[in-house]
């Protein structure tokens, strides 16, 4: 759907994950949320926190999933994805913070592959994502699955694309001081998300979602692969919207 602007796109995706929390509260149940950072989200993450503190909305059946999070990485270090999450929502809802999970940008290499395991074993637990929110980087990543990512992967420690890191540069004061790998769910992981959510704001995203969307399925552009799900719906604004 192509929304007039990003206030009401995100107030529309906030609305559905408030929706999703209410309806499995009144069943006693857990919500099951994948969450993304970047400032694409801000803007939900935004409403759901106007929501809890107006209109009484509770987190407390939410467990949390973060897609990625840089390699290596302090979580009280500025470029967290640990850090963003706690500012931009976490600190300022009811949430159990021991129900949130980001990605460990802290673990000795030898232990990634377990602790990635561990993190799909842990979803599958709480029965699978309800929803999962995306943005979308200017290489067609999801997450932080760059291009030749495979349509099955798990997450992993992956390798992060040159513009990934141009266009991160300046949340790190120069583009050498970003790292140079990251810990992201797979695009398999992501799949299995009973609904995706991609949103993407402004003219400079218009291009790759052109792609994304109407572009062949392929590698290249890992969200290209979102086309061969049922599950997935992109919430563009206009600008966004306007190669398509
Ligand atoms: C980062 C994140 C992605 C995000 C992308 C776009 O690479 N790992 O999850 O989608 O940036 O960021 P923004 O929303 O700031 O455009």
């Amino acid at each position: 759907s192509v929304f007039e602007n990003p206030q009401t796109a995100s107030i529309n995706v906030a609305q559905r994950i408030a929706n999703l929390i209410k309806k499995k509260q009144a069943i006693n149940a857990t919500a099951v949320l994948g969450l993304a950072t970047g400032a694409t989200p801000i803007g939900v993450y935004a409403e759901l926190i106007r929501m809890h503190k107006e209109d009484g909305l509770s987190f407390k059946n939410v467990v949390t999933f973060n897609l990625d999070e840089y390699y290596p990485m302090q979580p009280n270090a500025v470029q967290s994805y640990v850090r963003f999450m706690n500012e931009h929502l976490f600190d300022h809802i009811d949430i159990d913070k021991n129900n949130v999970h980001v990605p460990d940008g802290t673990i000795k290499l030898e232990e990634i592959p377990a602790f990635c395991l561990a993190y799909e074993k842990k979803i599958s637990d709480f029965g699978g994502l309800d929803i999962q929110i995306l943005g979308i980087g200017r290489t067609g990543h999801i997450g932080f699955n760059e291009p030749g990512s495979a349509p099955n992967s798990g997450t992993r420690l992956v390798t992060l694309d040159d513009l990934t890191r141009r266009d991160a540069a300046r949340d790190f004061g120069g583009k050498s001081f970003v790292p140079t790998k990251a810990i992201t769910m797979g695009i398999g992981t992501i799949f299995k998300a009973r609904e995706i959510i991609l949103m993407a704001w402004n003219r400079k995203k218009a291009s790759i979602i052109k792609k994304a969307v109407e572009g062949e399925i392929s590698g290249e552009v890992p969200a290209t692969y979102l086309q061969l799900s049922e599950n997935v719906e992109f919430i563009l604004d206009a600008p966004a919207a306007s190669d398509l």
